[in-house]
């Protein structure tokens, strides 16, 4: 093939410039044909690549009188290319964003959180009470002694209690399933020494089936404060302050004399009815009390039990169910409603209302 003269390749590159003129903006109408022009223009074999591969087989003086003609139309091209591309690009953008309905204007979904769930927030709220107070946190194993779940407590080997029907053994151990919180008051004495405040939240078990007021795995607090010279008037004064926090200034108690083989004496703890305010209702059996918890002073068996000299240090102790507590203070009237974790009923309390 014979060289190509300066005329011939002159007369390319104007031809190609006065299409890209022709086309002005509108290179090409959509992604495909603007590929289909830059193979034919830019491509191995394209034109303007022909010409540019003709510019070495010229005279050195052609080539610097041509050659920046020919840069300057493959630079042109490039950028018209570039800009077609860059608009029909958005073009498509658009229409795909159309097609899928999409508001960038709404407000973003705000992702679910969870909270706490009720019962947690109620034990909280009730060792932050005894917290301020002066009631340090203490914890014992769900896996206990009969020594001390029982023994230590000074609840006979006879007592109801102890019987099968109420307690879960394990099977091949001499250990049992905790049925209060009661024995933490054992392992705190005998991991301390005295003067002790400590509270002992946790999960207790017992032979029982599922009803609106009873559970087979449930929640109390056990309270003890161990000093020397502490009273009954102690008792009653931080109970009564713990309860009206809990429950509301206004909250009225009441002490009636009871029993429990770990006390001496021993008392039942009632408030005012909080649903119908004393004048009687499904909720207190028409009493206008409700019980809450279980207290007294410490059994000088005891203290024996755990080498504390009853003769120099007295103390008083207290117990009771934290959902029995969330149920008065949250209006929930069916303990099931707290296990079976229906997520309708467990973000009623995702605002704390504590
Ligand atoms: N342990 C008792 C129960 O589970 C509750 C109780 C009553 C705890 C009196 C105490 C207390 O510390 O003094 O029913």
């Amino acid at each position: 093939m014979s060289p190509a003269t300066v005329a011939e390749l002159s007369q390319r590159l104007a031809e190609f410039s006065r299409v890209l003129d022709d086309k002005g903006d509108d290179v090409a109408p959509s992604l495909e044909a603007l590929e289909a022009f830059r193979v034919d223009s830019l491509g191995r074999k394209g034109q303007l690549t022909e010409v540019l591969k003709a510019l070495k087989d010229l005279s050195l003086e052609d080539r610097r009188a041509f050659g920046p003609q020919a840069q300057a139309a493959k630079a042109r091209c490039e950028a018209a290319i570039t800009r077609c591309r860059a608009r029909l690009e958005a073009a498509v953008d658009e229409a795909s964003l159309g097609r899928i309905d999409l508001d960038l204007t709404l407000p973003a979904a705000v992702p679910a959180r969870g909270c706490l769930h009720p019962l947690t927030q109620t034990l909280q709220e009730m060792a932050r009470i005894l917290g301020l107070m002066g009631f340090s946190w203490a914890e014992g194993p769900h896996i206990e002694t009969e020594r001390n779940n029982f023994e230590a407590l000074n609840i006979p080997e006879d007592h109801a209690a102890r019987d099968l029907q109420d307690t879960f053994y394990l099977r091949d151990v001499p250990r049992l399933l905790r049925t209060h919180t009661s024995p933490v008051q054992i392992r705190a004495m005998e991991g301390g020494r005295p003067p002790l405040r400590v509270i002992c939240p946790g999960r207790v078990f017992r032979h029982e089936s599922l009803d609106a007021s009873h559970s087979a795995v449930f929640h109390q607090i056990e309270g003890l404060a161990v000093d020397r010279g502490i009273s009954f008037a102690d008792l009653k004064g931080t109970l009564r302050t713990f309860l009206q926090r809990l429950f509301g200034p206004e909250t009225e108690t009441r002490f009636r004399p009871s029993y429990f083989p770990f006390t001496e004496p021993s008392a039942e703890v009632d408030v005012r009815c909080l649903v119908c305010g004393g004048r009687g209702c499904p909720a207190c059996k028409r009493s206008g009390w409700i019980e809450i918890m279980g207290a007294g002073m410490v059994h000088p068996n005891v203290f024996r039990a755990v080498g504390y000299d009853a003769r120099q240090w007295s103390g008083f102790a207290f117990g009771m169910g934290v959902e029995r507590v969330a149920m008065l203070r949250l209006g929930v009237p069916d303990m099931r409603l707290f296990y079976e974790n229906d997520l309708r009923f467990l973000r009623q309390f995702d605002e704390s209302l504590l």
